[in-house]
């Protein structure tokens, strides 16, 4: 029998982005979509300000999210920056997705912002883990364009969207990160 060591740090290796294109027509049920957002509310939060929001999108919103941020480039980029691939590339992406999940921080006040967004970021982290281990694949994709999608999304004044989760199933085989040794990134202090 597996310790939960091994279990866990073969769930955390194995966890890759996996990006649309590679996602397969299977839709993932919503008990499955619970279950990968129930873990971000275990993620540790200072002063317990607990600022992970989400905003789940499916089936036609989907579609209307693609829209939005080609509307948004469209509005954003002048006509000599405007790539029609570019553009495209909202809608492809948006429908190759099965589930989108919006990445929202709510801002208390109670501590420095910081916080608040790296709370998030250990929420997002359990779900990309808990997706891995339900071999739902997943990526945090944070376009430019995520600044001006608080109306889209119906956020309140002191929320902010940080990202998009994009979700789907999947056949790639788990392959080895591109990774520097953590020597490089660790000093020690023992005396
Ligand atoms: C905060 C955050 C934002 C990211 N934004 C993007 C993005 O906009 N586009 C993208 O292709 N990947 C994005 N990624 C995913 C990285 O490309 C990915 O984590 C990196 O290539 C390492 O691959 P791995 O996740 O499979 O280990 C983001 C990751 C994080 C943590």
């Amino acid at each position: 029998m597996s310790t939960a060591y091994e279990n866990l740090i073969k769930i955390i290796k194995e966890r890759r982005s996996i990006f649309p294109a590679s996602y397969i027509k299977k839709e993932i049920p919503i008990e499955v979509i619970n279950q990968i957002l129930e873990t971000a509310n275990y993620a540790p939060t200072h002063k317990l300000t607990q600022p992970w929001r989400f905003v789940v999108i499916r089936k036609a919103g989907l579609a209307r999210l693609g829209e939005e941020l080609g509307r948004l480039y469209k509005a954003l980029v002048t006509p000599q920056q405007f790539l029609q691939k570019k553009y495209d590339s909202f809608a492809e992406k948006t429908s190759q997705a099965d589930c989108i999940i919006a990445i929202n921080m709510q801002v208390s006040g109670k501590i420095p912002e910081w916080e608040e967004l790296a709370a998030v970021s250990c929420a997002v982290q359990n779900m990309a883990l808990t997706a891995e281990s339900l071999k739902v694949g997943a990526y945090w994709s944070s376009p430019p364009l995520i600044d001006d999608l608080g109306e889209f999304l119906n956020l309140n004044a002191n929320e902010k969207c940080i990202g998009l989760f994009y979700m789907g199933y999947h056949n790639e085989k788990p392959w080895e990160p591109n990774r520097t040794s953590i020597k490089e990134k660790v000093k020690w202090i023992e005396e």
